[in-house]
């Protein structure tokens, strides 16, 4: 697909890896993008940047919790209504908030919803990324999780710039096939990756 003129739908844009994700699909020729987020002042700011920086009325801010369908739903019917189609949706938003496991339950995983349109979906997995939300997801995390037996030896795992991860989702969007799943870590080009079949993982009946 070309990202020339597209519509597109981002949420979670107003900071982190979406604000990088809208930069970039504007560099990219991207017609119109709404930004569907949960904090208002940095949305409208995120708005307001990218419009000084790639002409006005590129971006439009729309505020919305995504871990609320009604929220969601008006979110879609406004960006239909003020741009006249939808092209790519980009469902980023996502918290990492072991502390308040039931939204991000609700956050990360019920906007999920977008089957049985005939939609090309395709996943990006960003692998340690600089932003806010890691910075303080250590702290946000359960005491029962060790965070070395996890990821083994923290200071080997090096954190990767937002831009990076930005330019994996402009080359998925440009050539991969639907259902594929994708990582982007350390800085490089994004792979591609294949989720084994669950029944062939299988060890006893
Ligand atoms: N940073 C990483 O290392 C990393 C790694 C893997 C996956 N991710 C995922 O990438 C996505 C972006 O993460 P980030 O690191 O840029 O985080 P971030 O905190 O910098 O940005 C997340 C954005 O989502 C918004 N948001 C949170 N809850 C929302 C809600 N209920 N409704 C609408 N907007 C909401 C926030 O306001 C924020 O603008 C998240 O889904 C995160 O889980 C991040």
């Amino acid at each position: 697909m070309q990202i020339k003129n597209k519509i597109v739908l981002l949420t979670g844009g107003a900071n982190g890896i979406g604000f990088a994700y809208a930069r970039e699909l504007l560099r990219n020729g991207a017609g119109r993008i709404a930004i569907l987020d949960v904090k208002d002042s940095s949305g409208k700011e995120a708005a307001s940047k990218l419009n000084k920086e790639f002409g006005q009325g590129h971006v439009i801010f729309i505020f919305c919790d995504v871990s609320k369908p009604q929220e969601l739903e008006a979110g879609f019917a406004e960006t239909i209504k003020q741009f006249g189609g939808l092209d790519i949706l980009i469902n980023n938003a996502g918290i990492m908030d072991d502390v308040r496991w039931e939204l991000m339950i609700a956050t990360n995983v019920m906007p999920y919803h977008y089957e049985k349109t005939g939609v090309r979906i395709l996943t990006l997995c960003p692998g340690l990324t600089d932003t806010e939300s890691l910075r303080k997801s250590q702290e946000r995390m359960l005491d029962i999780i060790d965070v070395e037996e996890l990821v083994g030896d923290s200071s080997n795992l090096t954190s990767q710039k937002v831009d990076s991860v930005a330019h994996g989702l402009v080359y998925m969007i440009r050539s991969a096939q639907n259902s594929t799943v994708w990582v982007a870590e350390n800085g490089e080009p994004v792979y591609q990756i294949m989720i084994p079949d669950r029944l062939l993982t299988k060890v006893s009946a």
